[in-house]
């Protein structure tokens, strides 16, 4: 079986939220303050994921990322990636994107249990101005997360840092030389106006050609590929043959939906088919109503028939997403 959007794309990643909450509060995504956060008996439970994420396999999703919100912050997450370890081999891989701040204590019991790859969020190397975009003093115990990572044999060890103008966009040649010393994979992500404090702006986007060449004046680099299949990164090498990835995301200046193959599950069990939806599909409503399989899966098959075209971030009568990153799961 497989899920087939009426773009014919092929949906074979899904994203899981575990919780819309996080212990940072990067100005791209969560807002200063107290958010509203979802009422805890709306979140899914691990049971909850681990059944609909046998549904989604049997569809043929055959890569799951565990997103949040930080999904560190939800109790047991080794026990949940047990659970969906069960589903291999026709799920094929398992990620998670965290911000590393928990990350050291659990990676040796996430590798045991079945997780294939982390990426971690890190969108500074210099410590003051890390607190400042995060919100968080953390930036040694993010570095030394991502040294736990690979000594739980995570790898690659991916890390993901959003360029927004004026804020870090003169650290990515610090960036790349970092991705070179600690052979790792570095991504290079454009700002998305998915920040909840609406103060996305066009002027603050460096585009993904800016970061290339920025990189290239220190380090001149190759394409790793010449195309990209599904995925949302060009992958470069470096052309001194020197360790280490770098991936350049370009979902504003590039737009990558033509061939996109993801999609999402909200903290709260909302199926969403875009980043930039405008509706959510109620699965856990479906679920919770105890539903057979064969129901849940024709609620699964429309809503994908539904998955947007595209994201429309560039046409002027764009509107913001009302729920930010930090629900809809990076
Ligand atoms: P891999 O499985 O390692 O290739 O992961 P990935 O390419 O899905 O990357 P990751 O999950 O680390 O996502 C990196 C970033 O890309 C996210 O944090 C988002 O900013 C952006 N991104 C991921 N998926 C989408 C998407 O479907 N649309 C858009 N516009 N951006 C996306
Ligand atoms: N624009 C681009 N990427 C974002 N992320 C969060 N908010 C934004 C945004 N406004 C991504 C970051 C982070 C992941 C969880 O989500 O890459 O690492
Ligand atoms: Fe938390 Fe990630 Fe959002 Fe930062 S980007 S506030 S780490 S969910």
């Amino acid at each position: 079986m497989s899920l087939t959007d009426a773009y014919n794309r092929q949906i074979r990643d899904l994203r899981i939220s575990l919780t819309d909450r996080c212990n940072f509060r990067c100005f791209y995504c969560l807002p200063h303050g107290e958010p509203a956060w979802a009422k805890k008996e709306t979140l899914l439970s691990f049971e909850e994921i681990e059944f609909v994420a046998d549904i989604f396999v049997s569809l043929g999703i055959e890569k799951i990322r565990l997103t949040g919100g930080e999904p560190l912050i939800r109790r047991d997450v080794p026990v949940l990636v047990e659970k969906l370890s069960r589903l291999k081999p026709r799920l094929r891989d398992i990620a998670l994107t965290t911000n590393g701040y928990d990350l050291s204590r659990h990676a040796d019991a996430l590798k045991a249990a079945g997780l294939d790859r982390v990426t971690i969020s890190l969108d500074s190397l210099r410590a003051g101005r890390f607190a400042e975009i995060t919100g968080s003093d953390s930036l040694d115990r993010v570095l030394n997360a991502i040294e736990a990572a690979r000594e739980s044999s995570f790898d690659p060890v991916k890390l993901n840092a959003v360029i927004v103008r004026g804020r870090n966009d003169d650290e990515i040649a610090d960036f790349a030389r970092f991705a070179r010393e600690h052979a790792l994979s570095v991504r290079f992500i454009e700002y998305m106006p998915l920040d909840s404090g609406h103060g996305w702006d066009r002027s603050l986007v460096v585009s993904g050609r800016e970061i290339r060449e920025a990189i290239e004046m220190e380090f001149p680099l190759e394409l790793a590929s010449a195309t990209r299949g599904s995925e949302t990164a060009w992958k470069y090498r470096f052309a001194d043959g020197a360790p280490g990835e770098i991936g350049i995301i370009a979902p504003v200046t590039e737009i990558f939906c033509g061939q996109c193959s993801r999609i999402r599950l909200t903290a709260d069990g909302q199926i969403r088919t875009c980043l930039f939806s405008a509706t959510e599909h109620d699965l856990r409503g479906i679920v919770r109503s105890g539903a057979g399989r064969r129901e849940i899966v024709e609620f699964i098959e429309a809503a994908v028939l539904k998955k947007e075209p595209r994201h429309y971030i560039n046409d002027p009568s764009f509107t913001q997403p009302e729920r930010t990153m930090s629900f809809i799961g990076g």
